[in-house]
């Protein structure tokens, strides 16, 4: 009977509920419409976005927007390049790669093929990130990098490899603090205003889109990297994810994820051994 009464007399501060009932519906229609996925993402991160698509369309109201994602893709593009940030580096958290250099890449050594996946990786500049460390431990020749994302617009930029070239000064910083030895210019040529990352990079990786919410496993790796992309999932689609990753991994592959997220949620323990805590970085213990 309370139900009944507040759905005919909505009190004032209904602003809150009527604001997250809209945005579940607008997630559903989405799902519906596109068959993409937000319905599990963490609820704050997924609201800061709506508002500042709002914002640009000068609306007043989450349904208004549903409107136009529904009957407009290119709005619904934008907001879904809105909810999957892509903001990368190279050798992003350069201490992390230090470590993938001293505590992981020798013991992949003795594999006489090495399949590493990397689940979102946005633009591309963590793939070849690695495949630069690889290359240097002498593994390149031996591995295959599968490297996915959701956004296909991202993925064809990783693809081709090319970054604005201003962006090389702090991604040399960053090498040289990863360890790097060489002088890194020797891994891309220049052409005006852009970086041309080595072709020969590219006949080791394959780039094919895959959604971590919704698609299952396609292979078993021996590394696993997926940085800052846990931390826009809710702790449900989080730990379906990680059940995914454990899946997929070989017995005894490791598995790097980003500064702010780790395998707590899914008995991180009792699956995974520790191999660097600050670097959340683990190994799949086997299980006889
Ligand atoms: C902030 S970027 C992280 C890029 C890179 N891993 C790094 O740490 O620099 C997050 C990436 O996750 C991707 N992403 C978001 N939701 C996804 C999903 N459901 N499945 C696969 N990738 C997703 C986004 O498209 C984006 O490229």
């Amino acid at each position: 009977m309370d139900a009944v009464r507040r759905s005919i007399q909505p009190s004032t501060d209904d602003g809150e509920e009527l604001e997250q009932i809209e945005i579940s519906v607008l997630l559903e229609a989405i799902y519906r419409r596109y068959g993409y996925d937000f319905r599990d993402y963490n609820y704050g991160s997924i609201r800061r976005r709506i508002k500042h698509r709002m914002s640009c369309l000068n609306l007043n109201t989450v349904s208004a927007l549903q409107e136009m994602v529904l009957h407009q893709p290119r709005v619904f593009q934008a907001l879904a390049a809105d909810f999957t940030i892509s903001v990368t580096e190279m050798f992003r958290d350069a201490n992390f790669f230090l470590a993938m250099r001293e505590q992981v890449l020798p013991s992949l050594k003795s594999h006489p093929l090495i399949r590493v996946w990397h689940a979102g990786c946005s633009t591309g500049e963590e793939v070849y990130s690695m495949a630069i460390l690889l290359k240097e431990a002498g593994l390149y020749r031996k591995c295959r990098i599968y490297a996915t994302d959701i956004n296909p617009s991202s993925l064809a930029q990783a693809e081709k490899g090319i970054y604005p070239l201003h962006k090389m000064q702090q991604y040399t910083r960053n090498y040289l603090s990863s360890g790097g030895k060489r002088a890194f210019c020797e891994y891309y040529r220049v052409r005006g205003h852009e970086a041309i990352f080595d072709r020969d990079f590219k006949s080791n990786m394959v780039f094919a889109q895959h959604n971590l919410a919704t698609d299952s496993s396609f292979n078993e790796f021996h590394l696993i990297i997926c940085r800052n992309v846990l931390i826009y999932f809710n702790g449900d689609l989080q730990r379906r994810v990680k059940q995914l990753f454990y899946r997929s991994l070989a017995s005894a592959g490791y598995l790097a994820l980003g500064s702010k997220e780790g395998i707590e949620n899914i008995k991180g323990g009792e699956y995974y051994e520790i191999i660097d805590a600050g670097n959340k970085i683990y190994r799949k213990k086997s299980r006889n």
